[in-house]
């Protein structure tokens, strides 16, 4: 029989009052991954993502504990201290893994929230271990936080842990941020436990999502959904702009668009060793006329087959130099056992060794592809060597890469040649943006950015950096947090009148 999402077991609220952390992020992953290496000594790695990039920093700052998984099977190991940040480990079985984390998470919400670009698969033993593993990480949070703590749950891997923590810790603050785009009705509901995953998150007092699109589509959804009438009676609930009301409770919904940390960044990047290292690597390449690069976890949302194919066809139309040009594309492996990771890595592995092969000189290849994480200065000296930047994926709920380009500028060089459906497009208008759909157009804006007048180049990079410098990831917190914390709980009238949807209002999430 498939699992209710309903409260997790174990006694009353008060026997969950044991922790001291005053502020508690619960997500999948700890901030580091834990790697057992060939001589069985153990390494911790920083993990992969956007969410660990925006939140660590964030952490760091505030002081508070992290409720996670460690990356491998069955093991509750801590990580060595961690400045800041008190650790958590949520253990996973491999059976876990399989079905919660690969299945669940990456093979039925990851494709339905992006746009079916791969079919969503659904099987209820797969929901049923989502539902435990969210118990689990509810039980630890409520664990981990101190009597009236703010708790901030990230992502869609645990949308049941608001309401599952909900029940077992009245007493705490409850925020949701989602980190990738929330789906059209049409599309959400196709999902078997749609109403559950709606309920789920309604047990917060703040919803997040990167665009206000992302935000209607869920208050659209919580109106006709969670208000229905279930065999458990019906939970009152109306929602008006920017504010969903269950029974006496009331939930706020808003957009708030996730940032980097641009100002260490800026600083790093004029740093004289990454300058040198610039240039070094430019140097290695062969000084080449045109270096591009592309970073992305290798994900078939990033749309990496799409910049190389654009690669090629520019290439056999001679509207680029073989010669003259250098695409690197470091890619992070990611989800390696999910079958539609594995298909995806085998097409762009082979798309790589055509244009090399077709392109490419003995020691000379058009295309470097690295398969495998940078470390962290390095990828800066590669961002700061670009001369164009090619972010180009076919649905990403923001891509950090793209503001982390922008954040490495100062010397207001290179091009950012941008996808329209990245939440990032909604604020960085400058760009050189592109439906990826369209391949012509993709090529048309490699071409223009690749024959940028210096002029016209620092005239866009200047409108992006502002951008981004601006907003960077500590405002980010602050509005969602300020907002959390502006939030009551008391008479359901409480916050008539709260209207949420954040900057970036233009931008769309559909
Ligand atoms: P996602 O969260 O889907 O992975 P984002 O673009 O929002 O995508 O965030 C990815 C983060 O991972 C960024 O901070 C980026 O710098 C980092 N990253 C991506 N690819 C690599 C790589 N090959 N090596 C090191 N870091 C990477
Ligand atoms: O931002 C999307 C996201 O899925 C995060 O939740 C996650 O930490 C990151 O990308 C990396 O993915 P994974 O944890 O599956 O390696």
């Amino acid at each position: 029989m498939a699992e209710s999402a309903e409260v997790p077991d174990g006694g009353t609220p008060a026997d969950h009052i044991s922790g001291d952390a005053q502020f508690v992020v619960v997500a999948n992953r700890l901030p580091v991954d834990k790697e057992i290496l060939p001589d069985g000594t153990v390494h911790w790695k920083r993990s992969p993502g956007g969410l660990v990039t925006a939140l660590e920093p964030i952490l760091r700052e505030k002081t508070g504990a992290w409720v996670g998984w460690s990356g491998i099977a069955d093991s509750d190991d801590n990580p060595d201290d961690i400045p800041g940040i008190e650790i958590f480990a949520v253990p996973l079985s491999t059976r876990e893994i399989a079905e919660y984390y690969e299945g669940f998470s990456n093979a039925t919400l990851w494709p339905l929230y992006h746009d079916v670009i791969v079919k969503p698969e659904y099987h209820r033993e797969w929901w049923n271990t989502y539902v435990e593993v969210n118990r689990r990480f509810a039980e630890k949070a409520a664990q981990a936080a101190a009597e009236g703590a703010v708790v901030w749950v990230q992502d869609y891997q645990l949308q049941l842990v608001p309401k599952m923590l909900r029940m077992l810790r009245p007493d705490l603050k409850i925020g949701f941020f989602l980190h990738i785009p929330f789906p059209p009705v049409e599309l959400f509901m196709q999902m078997p436990w749609r109403t559950e995953i709606v309920e789920g998150l309604l047990g917060a007092d703040l919803i997040g999502f990167h665009l206000p699109g992302g935000a209607q589509n869920f208050l659209f959804l919580a109106r006709r959904l969670a208000g229905q009438a279930t065999s458990k009676g019906t939970i009152g609930v109306r929602s008006r702009f920017g504010v969903v009301q269950v029974g006496f409770r009331t939930v706020r919904v808003g957009a708030f668009p996730i940032s980097i940390d641009s100002g260490d960044l800026d600083t790093k990047s004029k740093s004289k060793e990454i300058r040198t290292r610039a240039a070094e690597i430019r140097a290695e390449l062969g000084n080449p006329k045109t270096i591009m690069l592309g970073v992305d976890r290798l994900d078939y949302t990033k749309g990496i087959d799409v910049r190389l194919k654009a690669l090629s066809e520019l290439l056999a139309e001679n509207r680029l130099e073989a010669s003259e040009t250098v695409m690197i594309q470091l890619a992070t492996p990611s989800r390696e056992r999910v079958d539609s990771y594995v298909r995806m890595r085998a097409g762009i592995e082979q798309l790589v060794g055509n244009i090399n092969g077709s392109y490419g000189a003995v020691g000379h290849p058009v295309v470097e592809y690295l398969h495998r994480p940078i470390p962290r200065d390095e990828l800066i000296a590669f961002f700061v060597a670009a001369d164009v930047m090619l972010v180009t994926p076919l649905r990403d709920g923001m891509n950090l890469v793209a503001k982390e380009y922008v954040a490495c500028r100062s010397d207001l060089g290179g091009a950012l040649v941008l996808s329209e459906f990245t939440g990032a497009a909604a604020e960085l208008r400058t760009a050189y943006q592109a439906n990826p759909y369209d391949l012509e157009g993709v090529k048309d804006a490699i071409e223009v950015a690749v024959e940028q007048t210096p002029q016209e180049g620092r005239r866009r990079m200047r409108a992006l950096r502002r951008q981004v410098l601006a907003h960077d990831v500590a405002k980010w917190a602050e509005s969602f947090l300020g907002t959390l914390d502006s939030t009551t709980q008391t008479a359901p009238d409480a916050n008539r009148g709260v209207h949420l949807v954040g900057r970036g209002e233009s931008g769309q999430d559909t």
